[in-house]
């Protein structure tokens, strides 16, 4: 009998989300690993499913929904919305990844200092220390903020681009590149990304350098405007983004914290992207040329 070798299979949870859907474009191209994606919308796995992927129905508020997704699987990548719930919905799914013989878990977690008290921040650190203590294989990613968020959080309005932690600089990655990191990581596994830490901030900007950018690629002039973390405050009671109150405190206290001085590291370049994947991360010129399209109907809008 001939011995055949099985491909290792790789689960990526929010597939249907921002990093997630853009890992599965890229490995559901790789020939070293199976891929199995996971939705907890029935018509999403159905949809997933007629774009001839494997698709499971993973509910992270639904225990009993993890046995039949992690059926088989060995590598898991552990992505968690912008939720308090993150903690319990990974325990559990950390305990049934051990129990389902999962070796190693890729979780795409914050960029910061061990001993930060920002709650979200913390909460995906609880997160990687249950992770260690699980006696699972684990590689941890700390982007920093998302070059995405320019389309959401801080979308530009009426020519002004706003920051919200005072005339401090901030770090940025493109999630495209958070994605290669991680489709790589998922790839190659434990053998070679056991017991990482990756760190991805690409550039370091401020409002006024960002919306430079901005009136550069988009041709329409916007100005930065620094704004400070009770501004903020409007961003989520104004009903533009919407995001639970546990997750919304969190992200004004970083802005607090960003502002006055305590999460000054934010502010920095620890660009880890290259050295996984063998290209150069990308800069915010070249995201912003990348979104052109959606810049500009965000700001004629
Ligand atoms: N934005 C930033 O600058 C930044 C920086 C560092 C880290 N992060 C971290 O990035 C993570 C979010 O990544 P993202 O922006 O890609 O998120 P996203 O676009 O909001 O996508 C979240 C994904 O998770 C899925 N999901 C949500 N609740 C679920 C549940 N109960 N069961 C199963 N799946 C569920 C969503 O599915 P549905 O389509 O069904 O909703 C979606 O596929 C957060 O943990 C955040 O802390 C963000």
């Amino acid at each position: 009998m001939k011995n055949q070798i099985t491909k290792p299979r790789v689960l990526v949870l929010g597939a249907t989300g921002q990093i997630g859907s853009l890992i599965v474009q890229k490995l559901r191209e790789d020939e070293n690993v199976e891929l199995r994606v996971t939705s907890r919308k029935p018509d999403e796995v159905n949809r997933l499913k007629a774009e001839g992927l494997d698709a499971a129905y993973l509910d992270l508020d639904k225990p009993e929904t993890f046995a039949l997704a992690l059926a088989g699987v060995d590598r898991v990548f552990l992505l968690t919305g912008y939720t308090v719930a993150m903690l319990t919905q990974s325990k559990v799914l950390i305990d049934s990844a051990k129990k389902a013989g999962v070796r190693h878990i890729v979780h795409l977690g914050i960029f910061g200092q061990w001993d930060c008290t920002d709650p979200h921040f913390v909460w995906h650190q609880l997160i990687e220390s249950y992770i260690k203590t699980s006696g699972i294989s684990w590689t941890n990613l700390h982007p920093n903020m998302f070059m995405e968020n320019v389309l959401a959080f801080f979308a530009p309005k009426g020519g002004v681009f706003t920051t919200y932690w005072g005339s401090q600089r901030m770090g940025w990655v493109a999630g495209e590149d958070i994605a290669s990191v991680a489709a790589t990581v998922l790839s190659e596994g434990p053998e070679r990304h056991h017991g990482m830490d990756y760190w991805m901030s690409t550039e370091v900007l401020d409002a006024n350098e960002i919306a430079g950018i901005l009136t550069e690629v988009t041709g329409q002039e916007i100005r930065g405007e620094v704004g400070s973390h009770e501004d903020f405050k409007a961003v989520f009671t104004s009903g533009s983004v919407a995001v639970e109150n546990w997750y919304a405190e969190g992200a004004i206290e970083f802005t607090r914290q960003v502002s006055n001085g305590e999460m000054g590291y934010i502010g920095t370049v620890r660009n880890d992207t290259p050295f996984i994947t063998g290209v150069p991360a990308m800069g915010f010129l070249e995201w912003a040329e990348n979104n052109k399209a959606k810049l500009i109907s965000l700001i004629i809008n």
